[in-house]
């Protein structure tokens, strides 16, 4: 009988076991009596580059490819089906009827002769995404010389030529003149074309055709997409980074990424190859040039828009040391160093300054209060070091209240990384740039990373992260959960050290699942659709739950890194009287967990936000963009201890308001 009563009890504890996990018992002290450091608002931000089609065929809303025939194959990404077609050219600039933009001398010239079934077809960053019922606005510009042509039609069509739209313009001008009309799509498609047909007979010259939603961001006339800002304003992001990334350093010094070039008029901004275009065999994405009708003055303004700090990072003369690594002579700096000066003139200056003018004749007389800016992107080595001396120089010199952001190398650990971290903490740099791009089993084994670092030393900015499922920069990695919660798991260990680590950011941001480079990512998007991946809702969760203050949170006085597969960070927030503490069970069983806080009063209630899946390798998709997604929950406050059990492989946020 006794015997059976024992082997009952252990089959139910089999079962309880199996549904909730081997449950362990953990208590943990959070003191909230004291603050240990002030949670910078900064600490949780975004890295935005132009990888992965990110900001040509992502956040910038065009919609055609190649709109001014400036690729260097002038006529990649449109199509003129008919085999005995009418000629088309390009000719330079000199042959312009007018002089249009120096930067933009291509344009495409049309002989339509009598065969009557010519046309001309964009067929947009795979495809155009095209919603029924929504607005597009097309523009363009166009010389008529002879007036031959009496008309040009403009179609939206799907991959059976079936027409979901259509408008017309009449081209009344011999000069070059811009024309304007609108669609409204019939039909929703994931991969519509932009089909020009010609009424007459003759030629026509056509330059700089666009075509965006009318419903962006902010309804901005030609602006960015709307699904994809709205997913990066809801992780309310502390500050954004931007243009990358090695996109910075370019391949060599010329192909650098030159901000003056990307501010002024549109039209006038130079297109260049992408210098992701060809940089993985195993990915080569020989359509990806770089507009730039995303650039400076738009990702001030996006910062501004989601409420982030602009932290705009510069070519400090060195090319990309993967690629070429050219360096522009220590003689030979000035240009690259006045860049630097003229950005914080463009972003914070009078307008009446020579930028801060151009900023105001965009749209934005007020200055964008600018703070931080980033020397270098993935620099290393002394060449490194000696250029960067130069510019906190110049930049101190005039405007000594802006942050300097140094840079560590590609590696968070080396020969390198040593160096660059003695020297610059030698130079007293103010915030460094540290990026990991390690296994999810790094990310767990260094969440106490920054326990000890030097607190008198410069700050950390965790620039790049992101756990790599397979190895750094594999095709084959995947934003697969178990990579989220060790990037969770870590992020305890950021947060715990605030002290030293003020800014800190998932890369890369973006990828179009048709034409990416590089994976993993934080968000995904096709032409229609987009999610975020379970990554995603981790930045997310610790971003919106970033507190004020940072609380200590110890088992038997040490911190959680890991002691029992459990981490953990807690702060408090000041405006809304709440305690937060963040878990992570790295563990395949659940975790039982008791909370002790000292110093604070407790009001009855409180809430807990899981974000947990069952497998590792567990993720969201398009077909299932919320597989993980956080649940919030109501959390009935206790006497005495809190008691929690931890999912196994679980993300906990738990709030307790005080009163
Ligand atoms: O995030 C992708 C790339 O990784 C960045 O461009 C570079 O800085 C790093 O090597």
């Amino acid at each position: 009988m006794k015997r059976n009563v024992i082997s009952t009890l252990f089959v139910g504890s089999l079962l309880l076991s199996s549904i909730y996990g081997n449950a362990q018992k953990a208590t943990l002290e959070v003191d909230a009596s004291k603050t240990i450091t002030k949670i910078q608002p900064t600490m949780f931000g975004l890295f935005f580059e132009d990888i992965n089609f990110a900001a040509d065929g992502g956040l910038y809303a065009e919609m055609i490819k190649n709109r001014s025939f400036e690729f260097e194959k002038p006529l990649m990404g449109w199509e003129q089906p008919k085999s005995n077609r009418s000629s088309m050219n390009k000719e330079s600039g000199m042959a312009l009827p007018i002089n249009i933009a120096a930067n933009n001398t291509n344009f495409c010239r049309v002989e339509i002769n009598n065969d009557k079934g010519y046309a001309l077809i964009n067929e947009g960053f795979r495809g155009m995404g095209v919603k029924k019922d929504a607005k597009y606005n097309l523009s363009l510009k166009a010389a008529n010389p002879n007036g031959a042509i009496k008309k040009i039609i403009f179609q939206l069509i799907d991959k059976d030529q079936k027409v979901l739209g259509e408008t017309s313009i009449v081209p009344k001008s011999t000069d070059w003149t811009n024309y304007t009309a609108q669609f409204t799509a019939t039909q929703t498609e994931a991969k519509a074309k932009l089909k020009i047909t010609f009424e007459g007979t003759g030629t026509i010259d056509l330059d700089m055709i666009s075509l965006f939603p009318e419903d962006t961001w902010k309804n901005r006339k030609n602006g960015l997409r709307k699904d994809l800002v709205q997913l990066l304003y809801d992780v309310k992001p502390g500050f954004l980074r931007f243009p990358g990334g090695c996109i910075v350093e370019g391949r060599t010094l010329s192909d650098r990424y030159q901000w003056k070039k990307s501010v002024g008029n549109v039209e006038d901004r130079k297109t260049m190859m992408n210098r992701w275009n060809v940089e993985f065999n195993h990915k080569l994405t020989p359509d990806y040039f770089q507009s730039f009708g995303l650039g400076f003055f738009e990702y001030f303004q996006l910062s501004e828009d989601i409420g982030a700090e602009p932290l705009p990072i510069l070519s400090c003369g060195m090319a990309c040391q993967y690629n070429t690594g050219e360096l522009a002579a220590m003689n030979e700096l000035d240009p690259y160093v006045q860049d630097a000066l003229d950005l914080i003139e463009f972003a914070n200056g009078a307008v009446t300054t020579t930028w801060g003018k151009i900023r105001s004749d965009m749209g934005h007389p007020k200055p964008f209060n600018l703070k931080y800016i980033g020397v270098g992107n993935e620099q290393w080595g002394t060449d490194y070091i000696e250029r960067y001396k130069v510019f906190e120089k110049a930049i101190k010199a005039k405007y000594p209240n802006i942050i300097i952001v140094s840079g560590s190398g590609p590696s968070p650990d080396g020969e390198h990384f040593d160096y660059a971290m003695k020297e610059l903490k030698e130079l007293n740099a103010e915030l460094v740039d540290e990026h990991y791009y390690r296994s999810p089993q790094w990310f767990r084994e260094n969440a106490g990373r920054y326990d000890n670092y030097d607190r008198k030393g410069p700050k950390i900015f965790a620039g790049e992260y992101a756990a790599q499922s397979v190895s750094g920069a594999n095709p084959n990695n995947r934003n697969n959960w178990e990579c989220a919660f060790s990037e969770a798991a870590f992020m305890t260990g950021l947060e715990r050290n605030a002290e030293v680590v003020h800014l800190t950011s998932y890369a890369p941001l973006m990828a179009h699942e048709d034409a990416w480079q590089w994976t993993p990512d934080m968000i995904w998007f096709n032409n229609l659709q987009s999610y975020g991946s379970a990554n995603y809702y981790v930045q997310q969760l610790f971003s919106t739950n970033k507190g004020t203050d940072l609380l200590t949170i110890t088992q038997d006085g040490k911190a959680l890194i890991g002691q029992n597969n459990l981490y953990a960070s807690a702060v408090k927030d000041v405006n809304s009287k709440e305690i937060i503490v963040k878990l992570v069970n790295t563990a395949e069983t659940a975790s039982e967990v008791s909370i002790d806080l000292k110093g604070a009063k407790l009001g009855s209630k409180g809430s807990m936000i899981t974000l947990v899946s069952t497998n590792l390798q567990d993720e969201n998709t398009f077909a299932e963009p919320k597989k993980i997604t956080p649940k919030q929950s109501e959390y009935k406050v206790t006497k005495g201890k809190q008691q929690l059990n931890l999912p196994a492989y679980s993300v906990t946020v738990l709030k307790l308001k005080t009163i």
